[in-house]
């Protein structure tokens, strides 16, 4: 079935997911959830696409969960049918995401955007784990994703707080890594993605892989996995073109497969 909370199109190489609930500021509902994960796999498997972005409104990337949906959710409701599981699976993706976030990243939105692999923000981007005033906390990863972006400090400050910070001072906590004018966000985030879709594909793949596993190893494991990913990365095509190209000076032409 066509999705009815999201737009979805290929842009050259770049795979573009769009949210798109105007009405309540692209609230996470189920729905979206299911169709967020099914584009990004379908993206994932698609030999034409070299990476993807995510983004929402000028208004809204997200502005979190969907409070109707879960107002009234026992707590056996929610353990037994887990609605926020699906985002789970976003970690498998193996292509960069770049989420480009303008508007309202709030509670779920600014754990939606902490999930992608890099975020690049409008200049009126705002940010915020908001859960506190709600009576709840942080539930696709905020806790810990925004612990290991920014440390203890920041992350207790928003999370205990509620506070919303702007994308100056996200920027400055290395939430961020790029802020733009409102109206070349999307571009901006469109010609990143293109850039990263013309390399070699297995050597992004990797390279996304490799900085993954450092917030999960130890710096000798990590380590270790990194030079395995490089040594294997001269099995690729793509590394003698890269290499053998600068030597030519000329352009490399990666293959995309
Ligand atoms: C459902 C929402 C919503 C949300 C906004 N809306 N956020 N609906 N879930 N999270 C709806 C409003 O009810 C309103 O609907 C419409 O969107 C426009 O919002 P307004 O509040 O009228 O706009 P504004 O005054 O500009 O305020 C914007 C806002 C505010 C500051 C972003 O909407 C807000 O505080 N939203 C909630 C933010 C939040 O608490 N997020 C955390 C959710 S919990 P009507 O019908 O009145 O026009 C969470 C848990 C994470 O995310 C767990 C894992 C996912």
């Amino acid at each position: 079935d066509a999705p009815e909370t999201i737009f979805v199109e290929r842009r050259d190489r770049v795979g573009l997911i769009t949210l798109h609930r105007p009405k309540s500021l692209n609230a996470l509902n189920r729905q979206l959830a299911r169709e967020v994960l099914e584009a990004l796999k379908a993206f994932d498997a698609d030999d034409n696409v070299g990476a993807i972005v995510i983004t929402g409104s000028a208004r809204a990337f997200a502005a979190g969960a969907d409070i109707e949906e879960m107002a009234n959710l026992t707590f056996a409701e929610f353990y037994c049918d887990d609605i926020f599981a699906p985002w789970d699976e976003l970690r498998s993706v193996s292509k960069p995401i770049i989420a480009a976030v303008g508007g309202y990243a709030l509670g779920g939105g600014c754990e939606l955007a902490l999930m992608c692999d890099f975020i690049i923000a409008a200049e009126d981007a705002q940010f915020g784990q908001p859960e506190i005033k709600l009576g709840i906390l942080p539930g696709i990863g905020g806790s810990q994703r925004l612990a290991k972006a920014v440390g203890k400090a920041v992350a207790m400050d928003l999370i205990l707080t509620g506070r919303t910070i702007d994308v100056h001072e996200a920027k400055a906590v290395g939430m961020v890594a790029r802020v733009v004018p409102s109206n070349e966000l999307l571009q901006t985030a469109l010609e990143a993605a293109h850039t990263i879709a013309g390399y070699n594909c297995p050597a992004v793949r990797m390279a996304k892989e490799a900085v993954n596993v450092a917030f999960e190893a130890s710096l000798t494991e990590g380590m270790r996995h990194e030079r395995r990913l490089f040594q294997a990365a001269f099995a690729t095509e793509g590394q003698k073109e890269g290499m053998h190209a600068f030597i030519a000076k000329r352009a490399p032409v990666f293959r995309h497969r």
